[in-house]
């Protein structure tokens, strides 16, 4: 009696006494690689687009890199009616004649992963079926018809499941927001002490991770709540990501804004958690190419999902060798640190100051591989950016235990190898640009 008492402390003391999401699935560990139809296609899916997009994700290199996922986004499915006798979701056959399980079948015939859309509420954005009080029938559909990812949507809320408050989103696109970009405080307003992961928002994506995890089927769950509730409060307790704002766009504004947004919610990035800053535009708009590889750098050092969503047959070579970059893909895969980078400077602004356009500039993080630094010109015009190892987190200890002060450093664009650089680096870097390094023993 003594001796079983004594294991179930011991098994008790192990588990993870906070965010107690025990994910028997084992799925999730590193931010999710893949593509998403939405970004590219929108309404406009079909099978042909699908499948063009995962036999390039083969022939240009992508799933050899890591890129495993191929989701299907809104708009798949009949609209107007559900089977009316099963009460499953049917795939629209004009769009995907050999149903979702016949193009779920050809992409693993791939050695890759397929990914389905539904929303928390009635309806899909699109307004085609979706899960609210039926999720476990969706799920189990899901799973039927070999699907290993769901992008989970928060359109169509029925009006008995709304919020009490209104958990705001510092872009304006959830409550009321101020220029210093703290939300505004009305009778809306949460108590600081309120439990966001009691929200009805909280409950409706709860609902569907335990008909997910009810299925006898790895099934990887993206939350997209738009950031509302205070997500990253319960988000990894619920599920593998979640969305930290509203939708991207193509554009470069869009961009700063999100990732400003985000540095000042990475705390709740680890392993098996990750804050989603949505998917990639890396192929279209009208971005620059320095701008594009901004979005994809602090992407990947901020261990968001990287989910390409732009027309792979189209997309020029020297954007898919942004998508490819092994640095920063070893840094959002690392198996020995969990954490994003984060930013130690803010730059242009003093710390921990939120600017949309703005965002902080600075930033590093561990990897087996040495410490990533990043910095970014959030200016119109070129300017130069200065890199000092003693400002870098990480590097300034040992720089004081060495007494050196110097580090092999490898350029993450070019791959050169810089040899043994001291006191760090100033380069000139053009507008939205970034330049980034790994910076590995001190020498
Ligand atoms: C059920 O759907 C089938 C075909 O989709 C249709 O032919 C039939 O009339 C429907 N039955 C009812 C009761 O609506
Ligand atoms: C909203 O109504 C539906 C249908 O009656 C019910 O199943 C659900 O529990 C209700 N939601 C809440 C938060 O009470
Ligand atoms: C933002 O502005 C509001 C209103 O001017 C002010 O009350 C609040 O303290 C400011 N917050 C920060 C973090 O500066
Ligand atoms: C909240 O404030 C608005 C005006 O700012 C008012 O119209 C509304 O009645 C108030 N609601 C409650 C529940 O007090
Ligand atoms: C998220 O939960 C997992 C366990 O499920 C834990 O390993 C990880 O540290 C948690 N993340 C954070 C930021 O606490
Ligand atoms: C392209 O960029 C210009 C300026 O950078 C902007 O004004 C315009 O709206 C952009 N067009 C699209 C389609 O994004
Ligand atoms: C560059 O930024 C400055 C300062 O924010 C702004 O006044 C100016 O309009 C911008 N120029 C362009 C071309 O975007
Ligand atoms: C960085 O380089 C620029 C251009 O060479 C120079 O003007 C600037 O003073 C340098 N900054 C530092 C801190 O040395």
């Amino acid at each position: 009696m003594l001796v079983s008492i004594a294991l179930i402390t011991t098994a008790l003391a192990v588990l993870p006494s906070t965010h107690a999401l025990v994910r028997k699935n084992g799925i999730g560990k590193l931010p999710a690689l893949g593509w998403n139809s939405w970004n590219a296609f929108s309404c406009g899916v079909d099978e042909d687009k699908i499948m063009t997009a995962a036999n390039e994700m083969i022939s240009l290199g992508l799933r050899d890199v890591g890129y495993n996922y191929v989701n299907i986004d809104d708009c798949w499915s009949i609209k107007d009616a559900r089977d009316n006798v099963t009460g499953q979701i049917v795939p629209d056959p004009a769009k995907f004649p050999s149903g979702i399980k016949g193009t779920a079948d050809k992409i693993h015939a791939l050695g890759l992963k397929a990914g389905i859309y539904s929303s928390a509420g009635t309806e899909t954005c699109g307004g085609y079926p979706a899960s609210i009080g039926v999720e476990e029938l969706d799920a189990a559909t899901f799973a039927a018809w070999g699907i290993d990812y769901l992008k989970y949507d928060n359109c169509y809320v029925p009006s008995n499941w709304t919020d009490r408050y209104i958990g705001c989103v510092p872009d304006g696109t959830n409550g009321a927001v101020l220029a210093n970009g703290t939300c505004a405080v009305d009778n809306t307003t949460a108590p600081a002490t309120y439990d966001w992961s009691t929200s009805n928002t909280a409950k409706r994506y709860r609902i569907m991770r335990d008909a997910l995890l009810a299925q006898n089927r790895k099934i990887l769950y993206s939350l997209c709540e738009w950031g509302q509730a205070a997500v990253p409060t319960w988000g990894n307790a619920t599920g593998n990501s979640w969305r930290v704002t509203g939708d991207i766009t193509a554009s470069w504004p869009r961009i700063a804004q999100i990732l400003n947004e985000n540095s000042f919610l990475l705390h709740a990035v680890d392993f098996w958690g990750h804050n989603d800053a949505d998917m990639l535009e890396v192929g279209n708009g009208n971005m620059t190419r320095e701008e594009s590889r901004s979005h994809f750098a602090f992407w990947a050092a901020t261990k968001s999902p990287l989910i390409i969503g732009t027309a792979l047959d189209l997309l020029p070579a020297e954007l898919l060798g942004i998508l490819k970059n092994g640095y920063l893909l070893a840094f959002s895969q690392d198996g020995s640190f969990g954490g994003p980078a984060t930013p130690y400077k803010w730059g242009t602004n003093p710390d921990w100051t939120f600017d949309a356009l703005h965002p902080a500039e600075y930033w590093s993080g561990l990897s087996e591989k040495g410490t990533l630094v990043l910095a970014l010109n959030t200016w119109n015009v070129t300017a130069n950016r200065e890199i000092v190892w003693s400002e870098v987190p990480h590097l300034e200890t040992k720089h004081h235990e060495r007494g050196g002060g110097a580090f092999e450093v490898t350029d993450i664009w070019t791959g050169e190898d810089l040899g043994c650089v001291q006191h760090g680096l100033n380069r000139s870097v053009n507008s939205h640009d970034t330049i980034g390094f790994l910076v590995g023993n001190s020498c």
